[in-house]
């Protein structure tokens, strides 16, 4: 994020708020490389942050005032007052920002107001986690200014309850963990049991490679009960396995486990797709941290068919991005986020970028699919304070 749009920022609360911020914050979206819905079993992700960031300038109020704007919504400023915060309130973008406001309050933090201004160029509804860098700029920000001493992973858990419980979508830690916590030139490996974290480099451009993203435009929401139905679906196969998650299946008892599950088609399917794909993160980390990249390629493919087949998430926008990506020379390519919509990622040599791109776009127009928007990713800084 440059200095421009920090002052830019700025210079806008003021114009709202007769006097300027206490400080500018700026929180990023994320991609994932692999390790699909794996984070409400307890399991391993490996995200990395995005160059586009969240950015809210803040100052604090002792008067139990919250007010709230965004640039990219527009209209009036919001005011509410802390006391008043109840969870599922709000269907707004403003139940981020106050949902945050109440997970701190609930955690025994004296947040005792704030006057907010946010801009974001993360886009939305397209899988890279625009909500959870609004949530996570906000908790920075009051976590700087009201001093609470929090760690980046504290603010993660607090951003996720902020959503699971204000906004009242059922989903995971990566995405508040990887804006909070991710290193420019790094993948993020999270064990999401333990939040244990361990930064693996990944510069491609430095091997001759690129990864894409290609936003296909479809637009998803968590809240909407698909997502809600899988997360219910695992559960059920934990406690038909008799484990805490299933993370705990270990990879070569899967056909074992598979047959315990007996004729429960759809269990099966989901608990396959989960210990597969635990088994293609620690995978991925194996092959990078020996030097051999390319070999991600095909791992990162079969976690989209695991997608596809057997969580049943894809649709056909982001299964003709992969096909179409694939033969046209790409390494591997899949789907990204919580599915149904959204973005995928293809890996690519840096030669080809051209040419998949534009069979990408073509095959898109061919099927009278809306434009996607491609561009290229390279592993951005976390959530960070920026004035
Ligand atoms: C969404 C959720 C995450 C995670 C992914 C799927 O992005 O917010 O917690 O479950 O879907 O991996």
């Amino acid at each position: 994020m440059s200095v421009d749009t920090a002052a830019a920022v700025a210079e806008r609360f003021r114009e709202l708020y007769g006097a300027g911020p206490e400080g500018v914050w700026a929180a990023p979206g994320r991609v994932n490389l692999i390790g699909e819905h794996t984070d409400y079993n307890d399991g391993f992700v490996m995200p990395f942050a995005l160059p586009h960031t969240a950015v809210a300038a803040v100052s604090r109020r002792t008067d139990g005032v919250l007010r709230l704007h965004s640039a990219d919504v527009g209209g009036d400023v919001v005011e509410l007052r802390v006391d008043d915060l109840v969870p599922e309130s709000d269907r707004n973008w403003t139940a981020y920002p106050s949902g945050v406001v109440w997970a701190l309050r609930q955690a025994g933090h004296a947040v005792t107001g704030a006057d907010i201004h946010l801009a974001s160029t993360v886009p939305a509804g397209a899988g890279l986690s625009s909500s959870a860098a609004l949530e996570v700029v906000v908790a920075l920000a009051l976590n700087d200014l009201y001093d609470l001493g929090q760690k980046g992973w504290q603010l993660a858990r607090l951003c996720q309850r902020a959503e699971n419980v204000y906004v009242g979508a059922p989903v995971g830690i990566m995405d508040q963990t990887a804006s909070a916590c991710c290193a420019a030139g790094h993948a993020l490996f999270l064990d999401t049991r333990d939040l244990s974290q361990k930064q693996i480099p990944f510069d491609l451009a430095a091997e001759g490679m690129r990864l894409l993203v290609v936003d296909t435009q479809v637009k998803h929401s968590h809240s909407e009960g698909e997502y809600g139905k899988r997360r219910a679906g695992c559960e059920k196969g934990a406690a038909l396995l008799g484990v805490d998650a299933l993370r705990d299946v270990a990879y070569d008892d899967l056909d074992a486990v598979l047959d315990r599950l007996g004729d429960d088609e759809e269990v099966r399917r989901l608990v396959r797709h989960v210990v597969t794909e635990d088994q293609r993160v620690e995978q991925v980390v194996a092959l990078l941290e020996s030097g051999d990249t390319r070999a991600i390629g095909p791992v990162l493919t079969a976690g989209h068919a695991s997608l596809r087949d057997d969580f049943r998430i894809s649709c056909p926008e982001l299964d003709l991005v992969v096909d179409t990506a694939l033969a046209s020379g790409a390494l591997g390519a899949r789907m990204t986020g919580g599915g149904f919509g959204g973005s995928a990622i293809v890996l690519a040599e840096a030669a080809d970028v051209e040419t998949i791109t534009k069979a990408v776009e073509a095959a898109f127009a061919s099927a009278g699919f809306t434009a996607p928007r491609v561009f290229e990713a390279v592993p951005a800084a976390g959530a960070r304070r920026v004035s």
